[in-house]
């Protein structure tokens, strides 16, 4: 059974597909999806999918990169985390509070960051107070991620959703209590650091995604992404582990259920 930590149905590109590629994911072995939010109406569609579905559960969470929509006036932004703070609460689906971080391959501008770090540490302070773990969303920004993460820490960690730094920078998490989620990128040819990566951390901190719509694995790559695609990258992960496609499930499964504070019943 495979747990995927970070997957879009809520986007419409899957979303209008949803039953087929639900199902399709499922007769693949893949049991458990965490819906991930990036605004405040894709974190209310995480929602209504996780109250009908048993094996979905909802994260909620603005993304850094949908950040230029919220960002002028600071009651905009308190309104904006009040709108994710009632979600976080409507629901006892929601599970985690994401995607949230920093992204600075998208916005370049100082003032753009700034408010990117205020967005990332009031959402960082709503986990804490809801007592959920983040999803991490940060590109080309892994250093002030980091920082952010070391000053104010989050009681129930997270997981770094499509990690892309440095296998060092990975253990710096690792030793903060993150997980390192592992997508199709890890597939691709390309990938040096996402390899060492995987090959370098501690296998408890070991956890997969698919970020569907977007990353399909190879043999996929350029297509859409599609949930059943996840079975690719962990069957990539155990051959480079050199450990049964079977085994690497279940590391990381517990690891998906340790991190996300479910308790698994059937
Ligand atoms: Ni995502």
């Amino acid at each position: 059974m495979i747990f995927d930590t970070h997957i879009h149905f809520n986007d419409e590109r899957v979303y209008q597909n949803f039953d087929k590629h639900f199902n399709e994911a499922l007769e693949s072995g893949v049991k458990r999806f965490l819906c991930i939010g990036y605004d405040v109406e894709s974190s209310k569609l995480a929602i209504k999918l996780a109250e009908k579905y048993p094996e979905i559960y909802a994260a909620v969470g603005i993304i850094p990169t949908e950040h230029k929509q919220y960002e002028l006036k600071s009651e905009e932004n308190l309104g904006t985390i009040e709108e994710i703070r009632s979600l976080a609460k409507s629901s006892k689906k929601v599970i985690a509070i994401g995607e949230i971080g920093l992204d600075y391959y998208w916005e370049k501008a100082p003032e753009i960051k700034e408010k990117q770090k205020i967005m990332f540490k009031e959402q960082i302070e709503l986990a804490n107070e809801l007592n959920l773990p983040i999803s991490i969303h940060c590109r080309d920004a892994i250093q002030d991620c980091f920082n952010i993460l070391k000053e104010h820490k989050v009681k129930k960690t997270g997981i770094m959703h499509c990690y892309s730094g440095s296998k060092e920078m990975a253990k710096e998490y690792e030793k903060l209590g993150y997980k390192i989620a592992f997508g199709g990128v890890l597939t691709f040819k390309n990938s040096k650091d996402t390899k060492e990566t995987l090959l370098n951390i501690k296998k408890e901190s070991i956890v997969f995604e698919t970020d569907a719509p977007y990353l399909a694995p190879t043999p996929f790559r350029g297509k859409m992404n599609e949930p059943k695609y996840i079975c690719e990258t962990v069957k990539f992960a155990a051959e480079m582990l050199n450990i049964s496609y079977q085994e690497m499930q279940d590391i990381a499964l517990k690891n998906s259920l340790e991190i996300l504070n479910i308790n698994y019943e059937n």
